[in-house]
């Protein structure tokens, strides 16, 4: 499982979750997204239309595109048939993790206390989602998940919006953070481009500033 891969992904500060309902909304999002300078994505295996809308958005070609709400070997199996190109996870699952592997494609598993930490790490990883970070303390329990765990990275999702983002992104151990306000849902259904555009480049110039901030 490549960290190069994964690194990618993080380098774009903000992972849009994206929930879609008919995959034919999802040339739409991937336009928006790609004009708006945040050519990455994290379609979420909560609906139906979660493969074909992969399928289209990766087959697009210009945004990096991922699964999300992944929780068990077939919908990984599923995503990679898609085109994903890399998987997100509510929680820590084994079984995810080893079909992730098998696929040599960078997974980002969900956790909140020491123990999934510590599960994970035994599973090899130093990478994880925090989730949902607004009903767990927030950033002020991931920078104290700092303290413990000084090599590991957090990528924090529920609750994240423009107003907290600063807090989330100054710290040392979040290299991105994810979230679905770059993509409302009226947005997608109306295939409302430009405002996804405009969500996508304000997020991204304001992640930036954040980041340069504090180097
Ligand atoms: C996720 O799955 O990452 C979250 O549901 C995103 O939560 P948000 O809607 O608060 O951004």
């Amino acid at each position: 499982m490549s960290n190069e891969a994964l690194d990618k992904v993080l380098a774009n500060l903000v992972i849009p979750v994206v929930v879609i309902h008919d995959a034919a909304t999802a040339p739409a999002v991937a336009d928006g997204l790609a004009a708006g300078g945040l050519p990455v994505a994290e379609v979420t295996f909560r609906t139906d239309a979660a493969p074909a809308a992969i399928e289209s958005m990766a087959g697009d070609g210009r945004i990096s595109v991922g699964a999300g709400t992944v929780i068990n070997a077939r919908q990984v199996d599923e995503a990679v048939s898609a085109g994903a190109t890399f998987i997100v996870s509510p929680g820590l699952s084994r079984e995810v993790v080893d079909r992730c592997r098998h696929h040599a494609i960078p997974v980002l598993p969900g956790v909140i206390t020491p123990t999934d930490i510590m599960a994970g790490v035994d599973m090899g990883l130093d990478t994880f989602k925090f989730f949902p970070a607004g009903n767990f303390g927030g950033a002020a329990t991931i920078a104290s998940l700092g303290g413990p765990f000084p090599n590991l990275r957090f990528v924090p999702t529920g609750g994240v919006k423009p107003h907290n983002l600063a807090d989330f992104l100054c710290l040392p151990n979040i290299p991105a953070v994810g979230g679905t306000w770059l993509t409302p849902a009226d947005a997608v259904a109306a295939r409302d481009s430009d405002a996804i555009a405009n969500l996508a480049r304000e997020a991204t110039r304001s992640a930036r500033h954040i980041v340069k901030e504090q180097s």
